[in-house]
C-alpha cells in the first residue's frame, strides 16, 4: 500500500482484541504522537497508556465517577475492555502570548490522529472515544487531569477482532471552495 492509499483509507476498529500492542510497537506509536504539528513546541499534551490491570483500575474509576441513580453503571464498568490498551491523551496547557489554548488543545488532537495511524501501520487497530466520560471532573482528577485541561480522547488500540470492509470514502465535493 502506498503512502497515500494508507492515508485515503484510514478507518476506525471498533472490535478490538488481545494482543495490545508490544512495549516495543508502544514506544513507536508514542514517538509518532510527539512529532504532531506544535506551535510553540510546547508539548502541550500528556499521554497515559493503560493495559493490563489498569484497564480495571479505569473501570473502577468510570464506575465511581458515574451517577448510581441514572448510569448504566454494568454498561460503563465495561467501556474499558473493549481493547486491550487505551491512550488517553490530555492537554497541559501552557500560558504563551501567540499560542492560545485551542491552538495547543487542535495540537493534542492530532496526537490522537497520529497515534491512530501508528498503531494501524504497526497492524493494529484503534479507535478515537471520548463520550460523557471524557468530560467528567471525577475521571479527570482520577487520571491526573487538572480542572483547566481537556481529556481530549480515549485512543483504544488493540488487534482487530473481526475482518472489517473498506468504508466508502466521503466526497469532499461540498466542504470545499477555491481561490484561483
Ligand atoms: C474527538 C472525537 C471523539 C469521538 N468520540 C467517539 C465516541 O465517544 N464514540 C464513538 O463511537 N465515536 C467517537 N468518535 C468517532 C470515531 O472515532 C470514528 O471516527 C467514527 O466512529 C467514524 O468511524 P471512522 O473513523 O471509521 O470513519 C470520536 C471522534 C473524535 C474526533
Amino acid at each position: 500500500m502506498t503512502h497515500i492509499e494508507f492515508l485515503s483509507q484510514r478507518q476506525s476498529t471498533p472490535f478490538l482484541t488481545d494482543p495490545a500492542p508490544n512495549a516495543k510497537h508502544v514506544e513507536q506509536i508514542l514517538a509518532a504522537g510527539m512529532r504532531v504539528p506544535d506551535h510553540g513546541c510546547l508539548q502541550p499534551w500528556h499521554f497515559t497508556v493503560i493495559s493490563g490491570h489498569g484497564l480495571q483500575k479505569l473501570s473502577e474509576l468510570f464506575v465511581s465517577s458515574s451517577n448510581p441513580v441514572t448510569a448504566n453503571l454494568e454498561k460503563i464498568a465495561k467501556m474499558p475492555f473493549r481493547a486491550p490498551m487505551i491512550i488517553v491523551v490530555s492537554t497541559e496547557f501552557c500560558a504563551h502570548e501567540k499560542v492560545p489554548a485551542q491552538e495547543q488543545l487542535i495540537a493534542a488532537g492530532c496526537c490522537v490522529h497520529a497515534m491512530q495511524m501508528a498503531a494501524v501501520a504497526l497492524g493494529y487497530g484503534a479507535m478515537w472515544r471520548t463520550g460523557a466520560l471524557a468530560y467528567n471532573q471525577k475521571v479527570k482528577q482520577g487520571l491526573g487531569i487538572s480542572e483547566e485541561n481537556e481529556l481530549v480522547g480515549f485512543l483504544y488500540i488493540g488487534t482487530p477482532g473481526k475482518a472489517q470492509r473498506l468504508k466508502a470514502s466521503k466526497s469532499f465535493a461540498a466542504k470545499v471552495s477555491y481561490w484561483q
